[in-house]
């Protein structure tokens, strides 16, 4: 893309879309950002580090038009049913009403961020099957696009309720095996990397993980960190017999289907060096992991 393309961010205000305008930014590219509430404090942050904001909601497709005027390459990602603000039929709505409007309104290059568990069969678990769904419809579109599919966040180990403050720390995985993850500032850059090489990238599908790590490796790291001893466990079978949720996101690591499908090599000899957890410890997961050892309240998407 030439230096003068503009690049739409959705979810900005959000832990991938704010990485990846972030990104765009450092490499001195025009990025706009699509916001529902511009006075909103994430909103105001990145209005002050100079990415413009445009107005609009994921439901209102004739705001989703008007954001997408004279625009480039689009960063496309919703949010999903365990959040509980949308659906899946909602996520799927949203993920295709953006690359309806983006072809629409003649944008050149679609990124649509989706989910390692996606494009592997049906899962079972809603909010992946959304992600295969959108997939599939991005690309019947007569639009270039690519494909990243995220492996678990490294920030998504900090939510409350995994056990830190209490020196423990409770995941999906157990202790000897392994689960892929990336740190959200390797999965901006990457992307914001295709959105401006949308020719190098365009039909592609991408796997996207910094690091394979063990419970074991958890453990390690995090004590490390902590300073004191942290002891890892795999959620026990008490809480996954009452919680069909996270037994049915167990499951499906144990299968292998969420143990991660990216080409960690290969990513990093084409996007340079991927954070592994010691290394996102030292650096933007520090303060959040400070924070989740003391209280378990981290707001992982702050910056
Ligand atoms: N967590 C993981 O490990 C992981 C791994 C792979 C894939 N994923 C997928 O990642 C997606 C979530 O990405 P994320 O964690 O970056 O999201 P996030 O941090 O929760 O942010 C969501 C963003 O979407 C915006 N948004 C929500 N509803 C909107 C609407 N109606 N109109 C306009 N904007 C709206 C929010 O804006 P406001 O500021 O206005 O709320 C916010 O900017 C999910 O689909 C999830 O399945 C997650």
């Amino acid at each position: 893309m030439d230096e003068s393309a503009e690049f739409l961010v959705f979810g900005a205000t959000g832990q991938q879309g704010g990485a990846v305008a972030r990104a765009l930014k450092a490499k001195g590219r025009k990025v706009r950002a699509f916001v529902r509430d511009p006075e909103s404090r994430k909103a105001k942050a990145l209005a002050a580090e100079g990415i413009a904001l445009i107005v609009g909601d994921l439901f209102d497709a004739d705001s989703i038009n008007r954001a997408m005027a004279g625009i480039a390459g689009v960063f496309s990602v919703q949010t999903s049913s365990p959040a509980g603000e949308i659906t899946d039929e909602q996520e799927v709505w949203q993920g295709k009403a953006i690359a309806d409007s983006a072809l629409r309104q003649g944008v050149r290059h679609l990124v649509y961020s989706s989910g390692g568990a996606a494009g592997k069969g049906p899962t079972g678990m809603g909010h992946f099957d959304s992600k295969s769904e959108i997939e599939t419809y991005v690309r019947s579109l007569p639009i270039m696009s690519t494909i990243t599919r995220p492996a678990s966040f490294m920030e998504m180990m900090l939510l409350p309720g995994l056990g830190l403050p209490q020196g423990e720390f409770t995941f999906f995985m157990r202790p000897e095996r392994s689960m892929q993850m990336i740190a959200v500032d390797d999965l901006g850059r990457i992307n914001a990397d295709i959105l401006v090489a949308a020719d190098r990238f365009d039909g592609k599908t991408i796997e996207l993980a910094g690091a394979s790590v063990t419970g074991r490796d958890l453990e390690r790291a995090f004590t490390a960190a902590a300073g004191r001893v942290i002891t890892y466990t795999r959620f026990s079978d008490d809480l996954l017999a009452q919680n069909p949720f996270l037994n049915r996101l167990t499951e499906l690591l144990e299968t292998g289907l969420l143990v991660g499908a990216a080409d960690i090599p290969a990513l990093a000899r084409e996007f340079g060096p991927l954070m592994s957890i010691e290394e996102w410890l030292g650096g933007h997961g520090k303060p959040l992991f400070e924070a989740a050892l003391t209280d378990g309240t981290a707001d992982v998407a702050l910056r």
